[in-house]
């Protein structure tokens, strides 16, 4: 049986990141997980005590060490995913895993992204804006932020009523139902 290596970026809450793990706990597959932080606090550390999962917290300093990025090569991941991870990762570490960094976005890129685009700051400037849908796009990650090469999308439609925080439950929903799924269909391929 194949056996994958993934590594998990976050910075948050880390519900994606559970969520990952436990749909691929169902699967036959054989996945070594590892969830990276740049936040010792952040609930994703909470998350991997309760699922068993290893975990480091590193600093921003950290990311741009050679060190790191000879640590990330060591490991040979197939994959790499940000999930909630809201540090620019340094080019270096981009060059070395072409095609095998992919990002969640919480909007329709190329709408609503770049710089301080995060989280609940989308779906602000969003509602502002009355846009009458929004989704979510996973993409690859390069160089130029939330401009790689986009794999899935999925929209859903904003109600004249919604709040910021309706649609975050909006975008959460759409974010458990389809990301598993995408990297289940990026590692078979
Ligand atoms: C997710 O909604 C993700 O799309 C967003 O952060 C949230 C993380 O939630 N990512 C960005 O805004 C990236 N620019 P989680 O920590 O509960 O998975």
């Amino acid at each position: 049986m194949e056996s994958y290596q993934i590594i998990i970026f976050a910075s948050g809450s880390g519900s994606n990141a559970e969520n990952i793990i436990n749909y691929f706990s169902k699967k036959t597959m054989k996945i070594n997980w590892l969830i990276l932080t740049n936040n010792s606090n952040a609930g994703v550390i909470e998350r991997a005590k309760r699922l068993k999962i290893d975990y480091k917290a590193f600093s921003k300093e950290d990311l741009y060490k050679n060190s790191f990025l000879k640590y990330l090569v060591s490991l040979n991941p197939t994959l790499i995913i940000l999930a909630g991870f809201l540090l620019k990762l340094p080019e270096t570490i981009i060059n070395s895993f072409n095609q095998r960094i992919i990002n969640i976005h919480p909007s329709l890129l190329p709408k609503y992204g770049g710089k301080g685009m995060y989280g609940i700051h989308v779906h602000r400037a969003i509602i502002e804006n009355k846009e009458s849908v929004s989704g979510i796009t996973i993409h690859y990650v390069t160089s130029n932020y939330d401009e790689g090469p986009i794999i899935f999308q999925k929209e859903v439609n904003i109600d004249s009523s919604d709040t910021a925080k309706d649609l975050a439950n909006k975008i959460h929903n759409l974010e458990m139902d389809y990301f598993p799924k995408v990297v289940e269909k990026i590692l078979i391929k």
